[in-house]
């Protein structure tokens, strides 16, 4: 593609991109490389949901370009926007496709999920997105989008990220604090309650959180598809042994702070070595589980209006 809406070259980070090429994995080769591995795993379910050979696609959120690379790699004649609100995501991108050779495929759209300014009408047989529109705080807004760059037969395949059982957790700490003499509590529900929500009301206010995989269905029949088909797929085991001090430098999403900042910041001297001494064992020794929670959605915008719908 010839014309690329955003020039490639050193823009300072953001939290978007501080978080995929750092705090995901805290510095940690061998947690890279598993996150590397899960993350190709998404992509692949969501591409797998694509019902024929695209030619034109858009990715929602498209990060470093993570789906947009292993598109290319399964249809080699796919062209690709990828969108992004991130400068220096796209920026990163575009470097990447110059190094893949497929820049000529590419185009880089500064462009947010809702609305999608930028983004030709019925354009596109594909879009996509992977842990990008639940960071949109109007989803119905960021469906309807998907919809209006849709050609009629298009497809919509997005892999989202499920946060809502997290806030209940921080919730849970947050009630048990308030009924148990164990003293290590309040200090979980510090850690907790600083990267989720934890009442009612701030979960509910939180794009990342205010949501389930029936209310993303829900907003996809609204936004005018049909066709529907929703998974929900819940994976627990084992989490790896981690170095104490990279898995301090972690955050479970890219708006979260790391432990290391939670620790400096909202945990008294005292508190910080009860909190190490009861925590650092058990994640050095790989004794904790890990749940990973992801909703595959696919729906297609119908090739001709529906009549009389209710
Ligand atoms: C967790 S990263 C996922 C990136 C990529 N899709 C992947 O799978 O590696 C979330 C991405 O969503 C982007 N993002 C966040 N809010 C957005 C919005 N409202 N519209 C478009 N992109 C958004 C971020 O800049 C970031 O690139």
């Amino acid at each position: 593609m010839s014309s690329t809406l955003h020039t490639a070259g050193r823009v300072a980070d953001d939290p978007w991109s501080s978080w995929l090429n750092h705090r995901r994995d805290g510095g940690d080769p061998a947690i890279r490389a598993r996150v590397a591995d899960e993350t190709a795993a998404f992509a692949g379910k969501l591409l797998n949901l694509a019902p024929a050979t695209p030619a034109a696609m858009l990715d929602i959120g498209s990060g470093a370009g993570l789906v947009a690379w292993a598109a290319l790699a399964r249809w080699p004649h796919l062209t690709v926007t990828l969108t992004d609100i991130s400068a220096p995501l796209l920026a990163q991108a575009e470097t990447e496709a110059q190094a893949r050779r497929v820049s000529h495929q590419c185009r880089f759209l500064h462009s947010g999920a809702e609305g999608l300014p930028g983004a030709e009408a019925a354009a596109y047989d594909l879009v996509t997105s992977r842990s990008a529109i639940a960071y949109a705080a109007d989803k119905t807004a960021a469906f309807r989008a998907a919809f209006r760059v849709l050609r009629p037969g298009g497809a919509l395949c997005i892999a989202e990220p499920l946060f809502h059982e997290e806030a209940l957790a921080a919730r849970a700490l947050r009630n048990l604090t308030e009924t148990s003499a164990d003293p290590l509590l309040p200090l979980l529900h510090k850690w907790k309650a600083a990267q989720f929500p934890d009442t009612e009301a701030t979960a509910q206010a939180n794009p990342l959180t205010n949501y389930t995989e029936r209310d993303m269905l829900g907003f996809a029949r609204q936004a005018g598809f049909g066709e529907l088909h929703l998974e929900l797929h819940i994976d627990e085991r084992p989490a790896p042994k981690r170095d104490w001090a990279a898995f301090c430098a972690t955050a479970p999403h890219p708006l979260a702070p790391p432990l290391t900042e939670i620790l400096a910041t909202r945990f008294t001297p005292a508190e910080r070595a009860r909190f190490e001494t009861a925590l650092r064992p058990s994640i050095e020794g790989g004794k904790f589980m890990t749940t990973s929670r992801m909703l595959y959605l696919r729906g297609r915008k119908p090739l001709t209006a529906r009549l009389g719908v209710a």
